[in-house]
């Protein structure tokens, strides 16, 4: 027999089904709970609720396990590239040779962004947050491709708009990071893959041709592929919860965007270097830091460490670690903030306060290191973490759609004033 759980309201019983996911975790379903009892339940932050049900990954944050499709992130992260994980999030498969050629030829096919886009380009200060500008010029997109607009497509109608969305955000980004610098950008060249076309975009010049280093290339990749999904995070929420209302694609993912830029989500990897750089700059005393992450009245906290859903190593973290190491060495790069990150995370690995609240370092205590070390200034680290999670973000929005989920729309308690009577201005 199904198990089920009994909720007891005074004196009435009422009888919940329980599902279970094919990991084993289970859930209490409350879908007909108020029509049941008239009661909804409270969770600030949704800690403990389940929006949906999802095949895409699966993550144990007792445990530290990661998996995309049910591939484990390690295996991904050494072996495949960024495209190939792309393909396997937003259609369910590792692709054949010859489906990931034509994915690869898909894309190639549409990464120009329309002319008349440069013009909001140079609407913005040169000195403005590029993730600012990310969020604004990805719905602006929908703008220039009005298809995308309809909310019920057929099948080759939304895998077109996949193409162009990720087609073009790598276009935009690059775009945006030459904009900081005042340089011309560089068109996409066909000829390459989708991560050395960015980079090409980005570290390119007009006047030569400028040869990307296959270490930046494969450092790339990893990092992408460790940022494309992590399940229903505050950004993958979003991007369903808009796309809920058929909202089109851009307008869907430049809202995740928006939610990624805090500092307690992806906005993190700037926190980071910002924080290290400032520990650098005080003489490097990682104790004086420590104390002050533990001290309630000091709204500092150890940016890197903790997360949400984690509460073991966050297995992106360790992959990252051994990854900057290797890059660091292979690029020649002496970064004293690696040594400050690498004796935090030692002294906070042992502190009983870190030790009791389960905090260890997240994806991003080390990702802006080796962003970095590859010659991206601070303020695009979130900008990146976009474009990697842009794969998990659309198939999140494309499952959403194919299972015809409802709009979101969360209830509430309220707990505002009663019904009181208007006063005239003259008498208050
Ligand atoms: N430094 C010091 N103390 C911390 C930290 C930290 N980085 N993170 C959590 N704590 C403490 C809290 O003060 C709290 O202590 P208390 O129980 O004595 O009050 C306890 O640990 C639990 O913290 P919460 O904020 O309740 O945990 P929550 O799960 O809500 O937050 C979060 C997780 C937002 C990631 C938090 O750990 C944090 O702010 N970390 C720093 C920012 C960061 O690195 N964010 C990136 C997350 S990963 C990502 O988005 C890709």
């Amino acid at each position: 027999m199904a198990e089920t759980a009994q909720l007891k309201i005074g004196d009435k019983t009422f009888e919940l089904p329980v599902i279970e996911g094919t990991e084993g975790e289970k859930a209490i379903d409350i879908s007909k709970l108020r029509d049941q009892t008239g009661y909804v339940t409270l969770d600030i932050g949704y800690k403990n609720t389940g929006a949906t049900k999802s095949a895409i990954t699966f993550l144990d944050g007792e445990q530290g396990i990661l998996k995309y499709r049910g591939y484990p992130i390690e295996q991904l992260a050494e072996k495949s590239s960024f495209i190939e994980v792309a393909y396997l999030l937003i259609y369910g498969e590792l692709p054949s040779a010859e489906k990931l050629k034509s994915f690869q030829y898909e894309l190639s096919r549409h990464t120009l962004v329309h002319e008349d886009m440069k013009k909001f380009f140079d609407g913005f200060p040169s000195k403005s947050h590029p993730m600012g500008q990310l969020s604004s010029l990805v719905s602006a997109l929908s703008a220039f491709y009005p298809e995308s607009l309809k909310p019920s497509q057929t099948t080759e109608e939304l895998n077109q708009s996949i193409i162009k969305m990720l087609a073009k955000m790598a276009t935009v980004v690059s775009w945006i990071y030459k904009k900081s610098l005042g340089h011309p950008v560089i068109y996409p060249q066909n000829k390459y893959d989708y991560v050395t076309n960015f980079l090409h975009m980005t570290f390119g010049q007009r006047t030569e041709e400028v040869e990307i280093d296959p270490v930046v290339i494969d450092a790339m990749n990893k990092l992408l592929i460790l940022h494309a999904d992590h399940e229903q995070n505050c950004s993958a929420s979003t991007v369903r919860i808009v796309g809920s209302s058929d909202s089109n694609i851009y307008a869907s993912v430049s809202a995740g965007i928006s939610a990624l830029w805090g500092p307690l989500h992806g906005g993190a990897n700037q926190a980071v270097i910002e924080m290290l750089e400032k520990i650098k700059e005080d003489g490097g005393d990682t104790d004086k830091w420590i104390a002050k992450a533990k001290d309630k009245n000091d709204p500092f906290r150890l940016m890197g460490f903790g997360h949400r859903v984690y509460k073991n190593f966050d297995p992106r973290a360790r992959i990252i670690k051994k990854a900057c190491d290797d890059i660091l060495e292979k690029l020649g790069v002496n970064d004293e903030v690696l040594e400050i990150a690498k004796k935090l995370e030692e002294v906070a690995l042992k502190d009983p306060y870190f030790v009791e609240r389960k905090l260890y370092p997240n994806v991003d205590f080390y990702s802006g290191i080796i962003y970095r070390a590859l010659g991206f200034p601070t303020d695009m680290f979130t900008v990146l973490f976009a474009l990697g999670r842009l794969p998990g973000w659309i198939a999140q929005w494309k499952e959403m759609k194919e299972n015809k989920e409802p709009i979101g729309r969360p209830r509430q308690i309220y707990v505002g004033a009663t019904t009181k009577e208007y006063v005239e201005i003259a008498n208050r």
